[in-house]
Order: structure tokens, then C-alpha cells, then sequence
């Protein structure tokens, strides 16, 4: 038998990658290229959507250079994104109107306090499972049809495309100005803020309530079947699925039955709980999301604890304070120090997403003395992170009434020994991280494979799964409690900074 190979792109909120897969999961190439981050203003931060395809392409090529593969052989070709970010493009120069508003752009935050009204934060959560926050993609597209000069009428007449990241680039791949087809999935398309989790379809109400033209609007597809065939260097190959990168990881992670996890550390972090066929209504906080659907099947959902910054705050910590060079050398600093030495950092740049939705959160330092040092604060940095994701475990549990057993975890700052021995230590589970820790492309690859044939069925993707580290809790439950307490404390301080 000769072997099979499907291509992932995961263009992510720092980088893009590409990875090329064998029939087994196991990895044959990848090639990443970072792309520049733009902050016109305090809490505005925006990519360039032309600077992020022509990366994607180069991406693509070193992959395929790397593997001594040619694009006839693939199989398949599949999409993950970093979710939520914007862009308008016109559909006759292919050109976007404006840079990309990112997913943490807090640009949108008193347009939703205007949105919500005497109903408030909750005015469409029924419908979207989502709270009215600057995160979402509905409210940053009014904000580009109010403040582009003149672009409004272009999109009611029809002339603009409106996309998240999975969208932009499908249409690119598949022929841009010349027949690029426009579609969205419905893990994508249910981040807008604008589609129905029942019927799985723009709500009519909600855009007229946003005042969004559907004239703007890609259609919605399932996360896996064929969108169309690329163009270009990939010609041919077909474009096979697209998930957010947070639910192409639940998927890598072949997180398939109700109950089952995952936690992902990127610039931020997700825990996804599958939750089966019928979405889960959030009292704690939570998002109410799509998991994934495969084709014709019925859609998965899960509860979502959303965190903006956690792998983010080490890149400030690096780039923004110049204490470290590298993000690699944040363990040795951390590890030369045995606790926090009573420091605690909320890391509220983008407000404060699950379980809070404060937008009007800034980061804070606490706990300040002269004894306190820089590996001090190494430590407290990498503490950030696994006391927002004890949080969310804590939110979930009530929502949902699963208390995780274990904490199947992926990402870049999984490498991080210290940081998930603490993890383990809070949560007081076992955290387990698989073999391919690159699981979002696993599950834009894997999806994308399902829909091509390259293979049969959810069970031979989970016989690929392997344990490759696991990290036991080891706090005594006593300091487990009082740095909890103590953490909380630190996050009531970070509230009320933006009037
Ligand atoms: O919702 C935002 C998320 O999809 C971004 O993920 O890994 O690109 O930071 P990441």
C-alpha cells in the first residue's frame, strides 16, 4: 500500500505552520513563519490579512520542500485558525479595506455595552452561547462598517466579503478574484457571534440587532467535507476541512466522547469539554461552542473556558520587560526560586475572559516587596497560567457537573516541566500530554482525511493516540487553598481599570 499524506495549515494568532501528516498521525514536515503583531493604541491589536496569506503560502512550500513531497500527493488539505479575528476584503480587487481586528482587540467593548442594553452582557447568549464581549467577530465587523469611510454601502451593495481567518483563506486557496469559494464551518462561524447554535445558520434577528448586511456573509458548511479544490502551488488538492484551532485540537486530541477534554496552551489557553449532540447553557462563565461536525453527521458541542493571555504573558515578559531573551529560559529562572515569594500576576490585557467577561480588567502586579526578584516573578508568570485554567475546571464542574479526572493537555508551553507539575498541583488531577503535541493541525489533517477517505472512521484516529508525559499532583492540599485564595484576591484587584 502506498502511503497516504494529508496537509494541515494552522495560521495561528503569532505564526503560521504548516505540517504534513502520514496515515499513521505521525508527523513528516512541518515549516512555521511568524507574522508581525500591530498595536495601533492601548488594547487594539491587528494583523495583516495579506501579510498572513502570503506566509501561509511560504509555509506551504517549505513543508512540502521538507517532506520531498509534491502537491499531487496529497490527499487532502485541512484549515485551523486562530478564531474570532476579522477581516473585510473586497471581493473584485481581493484586497481587505482595513488590517485584520484580532480576537484580543478590545476596540469593540462599549459597542457591546451598547448592544446588550437593558438585557445586557447575556442579550444573545441563548442564541450563540456567548456572551456580548469584545472577543467575538460580529461586533468587530460593525465596527469596520462604521469606521472604513464609505465601506457600509460597498457591503450592502454586495461588493465586500467578510471572513474569519479559515474563510480567507479558503477563498484564497481556491482561486481568490477567480472563483474562490466563500464559506465558513460552523466552529468558526458560531465565534461571529452571529450564528444560531440550533439551526446552525446566521440569525436574522442578531444581525439586524449588530447591523450586519448577510450580503457580507460566507455560507455556513460542516467542519468536515470538500469546500472546493485549491489553485496555485497546492492545485488540485482538496480543500477538506476547517475547525478553530481550539476545536481542531479537541479533535487532534480525539477528545470523541461526551466528558472528555482538553486543555491547549498557545498565546492564550482553551479547555474544551465535549459536552455530545446538544449544546450545554453556561451559569458559570463558560462559552457554549460548536465542537466539530462531520458532514452530513450531527454537530458535537462543547462548554469552553476561554483565557486571553497565558504563553502571551511570557512573550511580555520576554519582549515587553527584557528580563528573559528567550521563552525558553523563563523554567531555570522559575525553578531557581522555591515559591512566588508572595507575587501574583493577573495578566488582564485584553480584559479578563471565562469565567469573569471583564472588559474593563488591566493586568496587574501584587504582592509586592524587596524580597521579591525577577525569578520570583518568572514564577508567578508561569502560576498565571495554571491558576486561569483552575478557574475554568472550577466553572466547568458546576456547569456541567464532570469533574475532570485527568487533563489531556497540548501546545508549546506543555514542554514547560514546572508549569505542569503546578498545573497537576491545582487542579489536583493528573495532567497528560499526548506524543504529537502539534494537535491542532492533527485535527484540521484528520478531519480533512476523514472527508477524503484517507480514514474510515472516528476509532482509527483514536488508536493513534499515545501517552507521551504525565505529571502527578503533589501540593499538599492546605497551600493548594490559601494560594488559591490569594490568587483570587489578586484577580479582584485587576477590576475597574477602564471606565
Ligand atoms: O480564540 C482565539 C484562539 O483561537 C487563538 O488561539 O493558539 O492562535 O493563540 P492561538
Amino acid at each position: 500500500m502506498t502511503d497516504k499524506f494529508v496537509a494541515a495549515i494552522d495560521q495561528g494568532t503569532t505564526s503560521s505552520r504548516c505540517i504534513i501528516f502520514n496515515q499513521d498521525g505521525a508527523i513528516v514536515a512541518v515549516d512555521q513563519r511568524e507574522h508581525r503583531q500591530i498595536f495601533p493604541k492601548p488594547g487594539w491589536v491587528e494583523h495583516d490579512a495579506t501579510e498572513i496569506w502570503s506566509k501561509v503560502q511560504a509555509v506551504v512550500a517549505g513543508a512540502l520542500a521538507k517532506a520531498g513531497l509534491r502537491a499531487e500527493q496529497l490527499s487532502a488539505l485541512g484549515i485551523t485558525n486562530q478564531r474570532e479575528t476579522t477581516v473585510l476584503w473586497d471581493r473584485a480587487t481581493g484586497r481587505p479595506v482595513h488590517n485584520a481586528i484580532v480576537w484580543q482587540d478590545t476596540r469593540t467593548a462599549a459597542l457591546c455595552t451598547e448592544l446588550g442594553g437593558s438585557d445586557g452582557q447575556d442579550r444573545f447568549r441563548e442564541a450563540t452561547g456567548l456572551p456580548l464581549a469584545s472577543y467575538f467577530s460580529g461586533p468587530k465587523a460593525a465596527w469596520l462598517l462604521d469606521n472604513v469611510p464609505g465601506l457600509r454601502a460597498r457591503a450592502e451593495r454586495g461588493e465586500i466579503a467578510f471572513g474569519t481567518i479559515d474563510t480567507w483563506l479558503i477563498w484564497n486557496l481556491t482561486g481568490g478574484t477567480d472563483g474562490g469559494v466563500h464559506v465558513t464551518d460552523v466552529t468558526n462561524a458560531g465565534r461571529t457571534m452571529l450564528m444560531n447554535l440550533e439551526t446552525l445558520q446566521w440569525d436574522g434577528q442578531i444581525l439586524s440587532a449588530m447591523n450586519v448586511p448577510e450580503a457580507i456573509l460566507p455560507e455556513i458548511r460542516s467542519s468536515a467535507e470538500v469546500y472546493g479544490t485549491a489553485v496555485g502551488q497546492l492545485a488540485g488538492v482538496p480543500v477538506a476541512s476547517a475547525l478553530g484551532d481550539q476545536q481542531a485540537a479537541i479533535f487532534g486530541q480525539a477528545c470523541y466522547d461526551t466528558g472528555t477534554a482538553k486543555n491547549t496552551y498557545g498565546t492564550g489557553s482553551f479547555l474544551l469539554l465535549n459536552t455530545g449532540n446538544r449544546p450545554v447553557p453556561s451559569k458559570n462563565g463558560l462559552l457554549t461552542t460548536m465542537g466539530y461536525q462531520i458532514g452530513g453527521e450531527a454537530p458535537v458541542y462543547c462548554l469552553e473556558g476561554s483565557i486571553a493571555i497565558t504563553g502571551a504573558l511570557v512573550q511580555w515578559f520576554r519582549d515587553q520587560l527584557g528580563i528573559i531573551r528567550d521563552a525558553e529560559e523563563i523554567e531555570p529562572l522559575a525553578a531557581s526560586v522555591d515559591d512566588n515569594g508572595g507575587a501574583y500576576i493577573v495578566p488582564a490585557f485584553s480584559g479578563l475572559f471565562a469565567p469573569y467577561w471583564r472588559s474593563d480588567a488591566r493586568g496587574v502586579i501584587t504582592g509586592l516587596t524587596r524580597y521579591v526578584t525577577k525569578a520570583h516573578l518568572a514564577r508567578a508568570v508561569l502560576e498565571a497560567t495554571s491558576w486561569q485554567t483552575r478557574e475554568v475546571v472550577d466553572a466547568m464542574y458546576q456547569d456541567s457537573g464532570v469533574r475532570i479526572t485527568t487533563l489531556k493537555v497540548d501546545g508549546g508551553m506543555t514542554k514547560n516541566n514546572l508549569l505542569m507539575q503546578h498545573q497537576a498541583d491545582v487542579l489536583d488531577v493528573p495532567v497528560v500530554r499526548p506524543r504529537v503535541s502539534e494537535t491542532t493541525c492533527l485535527g484540521a489533517a484528520y478531519a480533512a482525511g476523514l472527508a477524503t477517505g484517507v480514514w474510515s472512521d472516528l476509532d482509527e484516529l483514536k488508536a493513534h493516540w499515545r501517552k507521551d508525559a504525565e505529571w502527578e499532583p503533589r501540593m499538599a492540599p492546605e497551600v493548594r487553598d490559601a494560594e488559591y485564595r490569594n490568587w483570587r484576591r489578586a484577580v479582584e484587584r485587576s477590576f475597574g481599570w477602564l471606565e
